[in-house]
């Protein structure tokens, strides 16, 4: 039996094995949704965890970061309207305590039904330029949602005046029948930060992973959380601060698609005792058998790579003799090869001929990407060849909706292909402009840019450390089946390593023309803001219509220049309307296409520290979906 074969097979075990234990969630992860404030999409926990508990009413507990204003018993009693008394004892700590910023706070409440959503009720009083957003994920740290706060008041999010007070919905749930027959009695709303997963998370309380999963509709395939959503973790017993404080999760996100661990079961089932022994072996075989799959792979290249003659590589690589870094390097890539294999499959090159009818012309989709169908499912599959080790690490460490997912790799003759996530609508530059039938709405519009925004937001801010994609441009976003953009092609990406003032500098400038930013172009710079401009002038291509190309038709320097008539002059809209492609005029609601304007003139600031944060323009962008809503009659320009 050779590696494929055994591998596929133990595959198929696994699979029967988990089709036995059928999942039912007992409340739905709210997953991205959090964002997305006029999403009316319910399928999701995003307006409260519904109320199918045994009980209408019970004791519940929610996690909270200690954070500058709200850094001791009494700050946080007051914002989470719970007993000053209680939240002492429970945290262990004296009434006059204060807490370290990020310490993490234990918060009993009584938890009941209103309608059809669990929730325990706190007030708010709006300060200064507050978004239903910003209360939701920045004040209450995601412990309730920009949609569950709309919908239980009842100014719109525009009118939010400083000093009005509102009802702020925290999220929390009681046990369903069957949680309680497994003698759950309490779930604890925890507020999930960057780095943390399902597993880790879980043995923080001693809990079962296959629980918490199932307690949040999650599963063995699906466990991706997001830092600033809640997870419910199932109790048996109250939470005690010893569980919350020592050991902070750890910095380096540990690739958030290694499989959960699963600890000795605390009372559960057999069944699902049986299942966790399975499931980890199988998984450490698997890891084991891909792990050397990888490893005779790469060693049958570096050996190939020690003869020039018959080496397919680029001439850079071939001249480059076998030194010591090279050595170290290659100890480097086998040491991360642990964490791909888990997450990675490995092809055969058979597999993926079949899949691309022999890589013809017509699976060809671009380049040197085809589309193969695996085991019923479209996947796009791209052939490289030199070092691609550093985008797989990079890939590797990513999981986010907004940015492409690498499901596996093969490696043949000298060529390495990659196995992505295939995204049905292609290139959003198919897209910025009507041909045919081909047409994005406002809506599409705003959804697309703020998809991409979250995307580079999760490079530069949650990844560690922080990367630049540095080749942002039109057609390295992709769009899915429902026109959700993922961001592509990282070939480019680089570490920025940002402690400030101290950035990476390269003479190498590459890029795409007309989205490179003037202190790359003229000093190679590189931070985050280059991404920022290249973003600016995507989302000027987005709200016109206009390719970039064409954009700079008539322009002499900055592309910002021709923001100038727009913003500043008395006939401001008249002017953007001109500078529209005319199949979009008349489709857009003038006030918002204005604001989106002003964003974009940010983004082109020649000064990068002038440029907003990807975080800024993700608020903004917030903003104005929210208000998309409420202007959806007014379209005008
Ligand atoms: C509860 O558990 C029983 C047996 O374990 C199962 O048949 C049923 O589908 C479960 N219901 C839900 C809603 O999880
Ligand atoms: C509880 O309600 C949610 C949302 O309607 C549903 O997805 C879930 O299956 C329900 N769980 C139980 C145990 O009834
Ligand atoms: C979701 O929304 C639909 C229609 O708006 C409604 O009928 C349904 O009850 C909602 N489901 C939940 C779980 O709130
Ligand atoms: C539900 O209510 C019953 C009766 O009031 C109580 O005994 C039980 O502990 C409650 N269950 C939970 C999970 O709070
Ligand atoms: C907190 O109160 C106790 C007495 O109740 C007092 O001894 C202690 O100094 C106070 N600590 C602070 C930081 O004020
Ligand atoms: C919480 O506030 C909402 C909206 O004001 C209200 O409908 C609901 O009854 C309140 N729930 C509780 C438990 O106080
Ligand atoms: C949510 O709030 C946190 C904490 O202030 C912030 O770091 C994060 O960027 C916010 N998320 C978004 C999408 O703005």
């Amino acid at each position: 039996m050779n590696y494929s074969e055994l591998v596929s097979s133990i595959c198929t075990l696994l699979c029967l094995i988990s089709c036995c234990s059928v999942i039912l969630a007992q409340q739905p992860y709210i997953k991205k949704a959090t964002t997305l404030c006029d999403s009316r999409d319910n399928s999701t926990s995003v307006l409260g965890y519904t109320c199918n508990g045994s009980n209408q009413s019970c004791q519940a507990y929610l996690t909270f970061r200690a954070q500058s204003q709200f850094d001791s018993i009494s700050t946080i009693a007051k914002l989470l309207a719970v007993d000053p008394p209680q939240l002492s004892q429970l945290n262990s700590v004296a009434q006059n305590a204060t807490f370290d910023t990020d310490r993490m706070v234990l918060v009993p409440v009584t938890c009941s039904c209103s309608s059809q959503y669990y929730q325990t009720n706190t007030s708010f009083v709006i300060q200064h330029d507050n978004t239903y957003f910003f209360i939701a994920n920045n004040t209450f740290q995601g412990l309730s949602t920009c949609q569950a706060l709309q919908a239980q008041n009842r100014y719109p999010t525009r009118n939010l005046y400083a000093g009005t007070r509102i009802t702020v919905p925290l999220r929390c749930a009681c046990p369903t029948k069957n949680q309680s027959s497994d003698g759950v009695k309490y779930l604890l709303s925890y507020l999930v930060t960057s780095g943390e997963y399902v597993s880790l998370i879980s043995k923080k309380f001693g809990v079962n992973t296959g629980n918490t999963l199932r307690a949040n509709g999650l599963s063995e395939q699906d466990f991706t959380i997001y830092p600033f959503t809640t997870l419910l973790v199932p109790l048996q017993d109250p939470p005690s601060s010893s569980q919350v404080i020592g050991s902070p999760p750890q910095p380096s996100p540990p690739s958030s698609r290694t499989p959960p661990s699963v600890p000795p079961p605390s009372g559960g089932s057999n069944k699902t005792w049986v299942y966790a022994v399975v499931g980890v072996l199988g998984g450490l075989i698997i890891a084991s058998v891909v792990g050397t799959i990888i490893f005779r792979m790469f060693f049958r290249k570096k050996k190939q790579k020690a003869e020039p003659a018959s080496s397919p590589y680029s001439i850079e690589s071939v001249q480059k003799p076998l030194n010591k870094k090279e050595d170290e390097e290659s100890q480097e890539f086998w040491d991360s090869i642990s964490s791909i294999a888990q997450s990675l499959k490995v092809y055969t090159f058979e597999e993926l001929r079949a899949a691309t009818e022999d890589f013809s012309t017509a699976c060809l989709i671009k380049g040197s990407v085809y589309r193969g169908s695996i085991n019923g499912d479209f996947a796009a599959i791209k052939k490289m060849n030199g070092n691609v080790t550093k985008e797989i690490n990079l890939l590797d460490k990513i999981n986010h909706f907004n940015l492409i997912r690498l499901s596996g790799v093969c490696f043949n003759e000298g060529n390495w292909y990659l196995v992505y996530e295939y995204a049905a609508n292609g290139p959003l530059s198919d897209w910025i402009h009507k041909i045919d039938q081909k047409f994005l709405t406002w809506n599409q519009r705003i959804q697309i840019a703020s998809d991409i925004a979250t995307g580079l937001n999760y490079l530069h801010r949650y990844m560690s450390p922080p990367h630049a994609h540095k080749d942002l441009n039109s057609s390295n976003v992709l769009l899915d089946g429902d026109f959700r953009a993922k961001i592509a092609n990282f070939g480019l990406a680089r570490s920025t390593d940002g402690k400030e003032g101290q950035f990476a500098l390269t003479r190498h400038i590459v890029g795409t023309k007309g989205y490179m930013s003037p202190e790359y172009l003229e000093n190679g710079l590189i931070t985050p803001k280059l991404d920022v401009y290249a973003f600016g002038i995507l989302m000027l291509e987005i709200l016109t219509g206009k390719e970039v190309a064409l954009l700079y038709e008539g322009v002499n320097t900055e592309l910002s220049e021709m923001l100038i008539p727009v913003l500043h002059a008395e006939n401001g809209k008249e002017n953007l309307k001109n500078l529209m492609d005319s199949s979009l005029q008349g489709t857009y609601p003038s006030n918002l296409a204005m604001l989106v304007i002003k964003l974009i003139d940010h983004c082109l600031k020649k000064e990068p520290s002038h440029r907003p944060s990807m975080d800024d323009i993700l608020q903004s962008l917030s903003r104005i979906s929210t208000s998309t809503l409420s202007y959806e009659t007014t379209i005008s320009i």
